[in-house]
């Protein structure tokens, strides 16, 4: 991120950690902490992920520290850092910690101990407070510790916060809306993502195998000094039938499907984009008839992707599009309705359209509000994401829709007028990535 990027990050950070504290009120305080490292074997970590929601109010980007936030009269909010300190010894073997000045200066904490501080200053946060908020039963180990804190004694004549409160409710809320700094993060990811996805179809006639086509992603995303906001999923063939498949390592077949799904993340926002298209650089006759089916269901669900719909109707306009199409193929031997009514078409199309998507690529959100589907607002981002899978070992259909399982995935946004698409960039229509495939 560049050094302008970075001001607007940690002003909007602080402006979160002011929201989340006029929400949680002068007589609670919020307590959150960053994520650890995670072990891959023995002794080494997997690469560090900065939890989302301690990203969110923080921007800070060091493992194992806690933010306190609370309500101050007569202030909107009052934020301490518990980090490491500045330690010439780790830096050599590990590199530099930001540490306690600059969470203050930088990082505009209004006060930053070291985590060897916590057990002790903990309870003098708590104290005087009725409610603490934090993230439940996401980590035994650091809950354990915050009750702890909590049944300190408290002072003579004070008191000690005796509820725990869920946070996620509230701070979720919150992300749930982007702001125009994060559409900008967002855009970013989308954009690096499509051209990796088309460096991909450009490519593809002088590729042979699935971890061939994961290494270009990759080094697309490296190259831009980004990673990929989740394993991405190269599935040729039958492969493309699984919906969560991360193996990547087997040959492309070069009369086959291959469907990609992958995206990268920016300042920790990600992108989550699938394409599926013929490696040999024709559609089949059976293979374009299935694509264009899940093509015009996926257009038909991102219409409703607007302020005057709800959640639920992108997802219905999506499955009534794609049983209507099966049933025409023949694929299903129904009527549309009873197909419909009976759900026959979820045996091809088992999953929902999208998901919320932000600094999680599965992002927070609740989707149902007073138990109905949530109205769109602006400044929600999605993905539309229909598919049709039929595996190989189908013996229901026509041998010639075996095998062939489609995924079209765009990241949307919710606006005042059309839905946006974030990585509209990218081709989806049969000419378009045939003539893309075979303009290399
Ligand atoms: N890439 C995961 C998903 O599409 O939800
Ligand atoms: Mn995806
Ligand atoms: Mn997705």
């Amino acid at each position: 991120m560049n050094a302008s990027d970075t001001t607007r990050l940690l002003g909007e950070c602080a402006r979160r950690r002011a929201d989340l504290a006029g929400m949680i009120g002068t007589g609670s305080v919020a307590v959150l902490p960053a994520a650890s490292r995670k072990l891959r074997s023995n002794d080494v970590c997997y690469p560090f992920r900065q939890d989302s929601d301690f990203w969110y109010l923080s921007g800070f980007n060091e493992p194992d520290a806690v933010l306190v936030i609370s309500s101050e009269r007569g202030s909107d909010c009052h934020a301490t850092l518990f980090c490491a300190p500045k330690d010439p010894q780790q830096a050599r073997w590990h590199g530099d910690h930001a540490g306690l000045d600059a969470a203050c200066e930088v990082y505009g904490m209004h006060a930053a101990h070291p985590l060897s501080a916590l057990d002790d200053m903990m309870p003098q946060l708590l104290h005087g407070r009725e409610r603490v908020y934090s993230k439940l039963g996401q980590d035994a180990a650091f809950d354990q510790r915050l009750i702890g804190w909590m049944h300190t004694p408290a002072p003579a004549h004070g008191k000690m916060p005796d509820r725990l409160v869920d946070v996620r409710h509230l701070l979720h809320e919150l992300r749930l809306f982007k702001s125009r700094f994060e559409l900008e993060q967002m855009q970013r990811a989308a954009d690096i993502s499509c051209r990796a996805h088309a460096r991909v179809m450009a490519a593809i006639r002088s590729l042979h195998t699935e971890a061939q086509v994961h290494a270009l992603l990759q080094h697309e995303y490296l190259s831009h000094g980004h990673e990929a906001a989740y394993p991405a999923i190269v599935g040729s063939g039958d492969n493309a039938c699984i919906l969560h498949y991360t193996d990547n390592n087997q040959p492309l077949q070069p009369d086959a499907l291959l469907l990609v799904d992958s995206g990268c993340e920016v300042a920790a926002y990600a992108a989550d984009i699938s394409r599926t298209f013929p490696v040999n650089g024709r559609f089949s006759g059976a293979q374009r008839a299935l694509y264009e089916v899940v093509l015009q269901a996926q257009l038909a669900a991102i219409a409703q992707a607007n302020k005057s719909q709800c959640w639920d109707a992108v997802h219905d306009a999506a499955a009534a599009s794609i049983c209507a199409g099966l049933c025409a193929l023949g694929v299903i031997k129904e009527s549309e309705q009873t197909a419909m009514e009976s759900g026959r078409y979820e045996k091809y199309f088992m999953h929902k359209t999208g998901h919320w998507l932000g600094l999680d690529v599965h992002d927070v959100g609740d989707y149902r509000v007073n138990d109905e589907s949530r109205q769109l607002e602006p400044g929600m981002v999605m993905t539309v994401e229909p598919g049709i899978y039929i595996p190989a070992d189908d013996e229901s259909v026509d041998v010639r829709w075996r095998g062939i399982g489609v995924r079209i995935e765009d990241d949307v946004v919710v606006t005042r007028d059309q839905p946006r698409v974030l990585s509209a960039a990218l081709p989806k229509a049969v000419d378009d990535i045939e003539a893309l495939i075979n303009a290399g």
